[in-house]
C-alpha cells in the first residue's frame, strides 16, 4: 500500500470470457427487438471502457462460445469483431479453451479431438483472431500474451512457446512484466490438485519457477468467471469475472438465493478490470457491471487512515465446488471464496479485526501473511492470555499484527498484568484489554467498556499494575450513542492517563426493537458507518472498528452490513468507498453539531472543510448561525450523495432545510467547501 499521491503513468482495461455466439449478431446490428443479454452487457461494457479511455484493452480469452471445429465458430468470431471494433483504443486477444480447445484432464478422460487443443484449432484461432502468443510494450512495461491451453499438451507448439517465453523474458530482464493468460496458475493454493480451473502439473510448477526468475508484477487470467487473488514471489495473480455470464458450479460460494435471473447475470459479479500503472506499482480495480458510482478506491492505494472492519463472518471460507455443469463429477475443487477480499479492497479498507483462531488455521494464516506483505494490518482478538501456541502464532504473523485485544473477566485482570507486560515488551503490537463483567452484561450484547459506566472505568484506571502492561482499553459505543459522542466520552474517561482507546462501533443488534421500521434502522446504521469512517480518517492513531462487515440475513440480531451475503456492495460499502475516495488525507479539528434531524460533523483540511451530514434522532432547533459561525452555513460547496455518488452545488443551510422536511431519515451526505 502506498501513501503516494502520485498519478498513474498509464492505465489499461482487462475483460474476460465474453462467450459470444452468432445469436448476438442481431443485437450488434441493432435489429434485436427482444434484446440479448450477453450482447447488451458487452455493448454497455465497451461503452464504459471507451468513456474511461484506457490506453489499451486486453481480452483474456473465451472470446466466442463455439469451439474452432464448430460450424458456428467463424460467424461467432465475426460477431465479436463487429462488437469490439467500437473500442476506440487497441485491443489485444488471449486464446481460451473455447477459442483453441480444452486441456487434457484426468477427470475428463478421453476428451475427443474435437474439443481438445489441436494444431488445427490453433490455426483456426490464428486465422480469426491473430497470433496465439506474442508480446508488446507500453510505458516501459513488457506485456506477454501466452496460450495456456498448450500447457502439458505435448504439441510441438508447446515447446515452441516455452522456448519463446525463456528467450523473451531473458531478453527483457529488468523490465516490469505483466502476463495475460486464459488459465490461472491455481485458484487458492500453489500446491492444490490439478482440476478443470488451474494449470496442471508439471507445467504449473515449470511456469511458476520460470516467472519467479524475473520481475513479474501481474499474472491476469480468466476462465473461471469469478474473482480470485493470490500473491506469490512478488507477483499479483488475478482471476477476472466474466463480462456477461456466471458459471453455475461456483454457486456453491453463496448459500443464499441469487439476486435475479438465477444469478446468471448478477451484475455485481460481472464486469472488468481497470488497471492504473504507477512508476513503482500497479493498482487493479474491479469494475462491477452494477457499479454506477463514479468513485474508485483500493486498499493498495489508500491515501489516509482507514476504519477497521470486523471480520465476524469467515472471510477466507473454502468451499467444495463441483465440476462444471455437463461434466461428470469425478472430484470436487476445494477453493477459497475471495469475494470478501474484493469487497474490502473496493472500499479501500486496510485494517481488519480477526479472531486468533484465524492465525491457527494454516490456510487463513497463509492469507494473513500474504495480505500483511501487501500492507494490510490486523487486530487480533482472543479470550484470556495467549498460551504458547497462540504466542507463537502472533510472533509468526508479526508483520501484519498491529494490535491485540485480550478479553478477560474483570476479576482476572490483576493476575494478567505481569504476563501482559512481558508480551507487550517482547512484541511490536499494541495490547488492549477488554473488560467483561458478566454480572453487568454478558459480552454478547456488551462489547468493550462503556464510557458511561464510570465505576468500571474508574476501577480499571486505578489498577496500577496495568500501567506498563497495556496500551489501552477497548470501549464499545452503544447503538443509542453516535460514534463521535462516544469518542468524546471515552476521551473524557481517559483524560489524565496515557492509555489509548480502541473503539468498537457495533451495527449488530436488535434494531427491530429500537427503530420504528427497517428503513429508519438502516439509515441509522449508515450514519454510524459514515461517522466511524470519518473519525478514523481524522484520527490516524486511533483504531475504530465497524462491526459488522456482512449483513445478517436471519436470526434474532439484525445488521444491514457493508455487503450482502453474496459479498456484493450495499449502501454501507458505498458510503465507505466514497468517503475513502473523497476525504482528504488529513483532517483536523473535528467537531459535531446537532441540527433539526441531522448531525453535522465538521473537519478542516488543507484546502477547505469537509462536512458530514447524517441523521440524528436528537434534534436541535436553534438557528444554524448559532452552530456554524463565520458564514459556513451559506458558503457554496459540493454536496456528494455518499450512496449514489451524485454531486450538486449547494449550501449547508439548504441541505439542512431540505433534509428536515423529510419524514424518513436520508442517507448521509458529504459537503466539501473549498477555500
Ligand atoms: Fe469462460
Ligand atoms: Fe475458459
Amino acid at each position: 500500500m502506498s501513501n503516494n499521491t502520485d498519478h498513474p503513468i498509464f492505465s489499461f482495461a482487462i475483460v474476460a470470457d465474453t462467450h459470444l455466439t452468432r445469436k448476438e449478431s442481431l443485437s450488434f446490428d441493432g435489429n434485436d427487438a427482444a434484446g440479448n443479454k450477453l450482447a447488451a452487457m458487452y455493448n454497455n461494457l465497451v461503452a464504459r471502457v471507451n468513456a474511461m479511455n484506457p490506453e489499451f484493452v486486453v481480452h483474456l480469452g473465451d472470446i466466442t462460445d463455439p469451439v474452432p471445429v464448430s460450424t458456428e465458430f467463424s460467424a461467432s468470431a465475426q460477431v465479436f469483431h463487429k462488437a469490439s471494433e467500437v473500442f476506440t483504443m487497441p485491443y489485444y486477444l488471449v486464446p481460451g479453451n473455447h477459442d483453441v480447445g480444452e486441456k487434457i484432464h484426468p477427470a475428463l478422460p478421453k476428451i475427443n479431438d474435437e474439443v481438445s487443443i489441436t494444431k488445427d484449432a490453433i490455426d483456426q484461432y490464428e486465422k480469426h483472431f491473430g497470433r496465439q502468443r506474442y508480446s508488446f510494450e507500453h510505458g516501459g512495461c513488457l506485456f506477454l500474451v501466452i496460450n495456456t491451453m498448450l500447457m502439458n499438451s505435448g504439441l510441438e507448439e508447446e515447446q515452441e512457446q516455452w522456448d519463446w517465453l525463456d528467450e523473451t523474458l531473458h531478453d527483457n530482464a529488468g523490465k516490469r512484466v505483466f502476463v495475460f493468460a486464459h488459465y490461472p496458475l491455481y485458484l487458492s493454493a500453489r500446491d492444490e490438485p490439478d482440476f478443470y480451473d488451474n494449470i496442471d502439473e508439471p507445467a504449473r510448477s515449470r511456469l511458476i519457477e520460470l516467472l519467479a526468475q524475473y520481475s513479474i508484477e501481474g499474472y491476469y487470467a480468466g476462465h473461471v468467471h469469478n474473482f480470485f487473488y493470490n500473491y506469490l514471489n512478488g507477483m499479483h495473480q488475478f482471476v477476472l469475472p466474466s463480462t456477461g455470464i456466471i458459471r453455475t458450479d461456483y454457486m456453491e460460494f453463496f448459500h443464499t438465493p441469487p439476486t435475479r435471473e438465477m444469478g446468471s447475470f448478477d451484475p455485481a459479479k460481472l464486469g472488468f478490470f481497470w488497471v492504473d500503472v504507477y512508476a513503482d506499482r500497479h493498482v487493479p480495480y474491479l469494475i462491477r457491471a452494477s457499479d454506477e458510482q463514479p468513485y474508485r478506491t483500493h486498499s493498495w492505494n489508500s491515501n489516509g487512515s482507514s476504519v477497521t472492519v470486523d471480520l465476524r463472518i469467515p472471510w477466507c471460507e473454502e468451499v467444495d465446488i463441483p465440476t462444471p455443469w455437463g461434466l461428470e463429477i469425478f472430484e470436487r475443487k476445494h477453493v477459497r471464496n475471495d469475494y470478501p477480499l474484493a469487497a474490502l479492497w473496493e472500499m479501500g479498507v486496510t485494517d481488519m479485526r480477526i479472531p486468533i483462531s484465524d492465525l491457527l488455521n494454516p490456510r487463513v494464516s497463509d492469507r494473513v501473511k500474504q495480505l500483511s506483505a501487501l500492507g494490510h494490518r490486523f487486530t487480533v482478538v482472543m479470550f484470556g492470555l495467549p498460551n504458547e501456541a497462540r504466542r507463537a502464532a502472533l510472533a509468526e504473523h508479526s508483520q501484519g499484527i498491529k494490535k491485540i485485544e485480550v478479553v478477560a473477566l474483570f476479576d482476572q485482570w490483576s493476575e494478567f498484568a505481569q504476563s501482559l507486560k512481558a508480551l507487550r515488551q517482547g512484541s511490536d503490537f499494541e495490547v488492549y484489554l477488554h473488560a467483561v463483567r458478566p454480572e453487568v452484561e454478558g459480552w454478547t450484547t456488551h462489547h468493550g467498556m462503556h464510557a458511561d459506566l464510570t465505576d468500571e472505568v474508574d476501577w480499571v484506571l486505578s489498577q496500577t499494575d496495568l500501567t506498563d502492561a497495556v496500551d489501552g482499553f477497548v470501549f464499545g459505543i452503544r447503538r443509542d450513542m453516535s460514534p463521535i459522542d462516544g469518542y468524546a466520552a471515552v476521551r473524557r474517561c481517559l483524560s489524565g492517563s496515557s492509555y489509548k482507546p480502541l473503539l468498537h462501533v457495533p451495527c449488530v443488534g436488535m434494531y427491530w426493537a429500537t427503530s420504528p421500521n427497517d428503513e429508519v434502522a438502516e439509515k441509522n446504521e449508515l450514519a454510524r458507518v459514515a461517522e466511524a469512517t470519518l473519525l478514523a480518517r481524522a484520527n490516524p492513531n486511533l483504531a475504530i472498528v465497524i462491526d459488522n462487515f456482512v449483513e445478517l440475513d436471519r436470526g434474532y440480531c439484525s445488521c444491514w452490513g457493508l455487503v450482502d451475503r453474496l459479498y456484493n456492495p450495499k449502501d454501507g460499502s458505498r458510503v465507505v468507498t466514497t468517503l475513502n475516495t473523497l476525504l482528504p488525507q488529513t483532517l483536523r479539528n473535528l467537531t459535531s453539531q446537532a441540527t433539526a434531524g441531522d448531525r453535522v460533523l465538521t473537519a478542516e483540511c488543507d484546502d477547505g472543510m469537509a462536512l458530514l451530514i447524517s441523521p440524528n434522532s436528537c434534534s436541535a432547533s436553534s438557528e444554524l448561525s448559532d452552530h456554524f459561525p463565520g458564514g459556513i452555513a451559506d458558503r457554496q460547496g459540493t454536496l456528494v450523495d455518499l450512496v449514489g455518488g451524485t454531486e450538486m452545488a449547494t449550501t449547508l443551510r439548504e441541505v439542512i432545510a431540505k433534509r428536515a422536511r423529510e419524514e424518513t431519515p436520508l442517507p448521509p451526505v458529504l459537503l466539501l467547501l473549498n477555500d
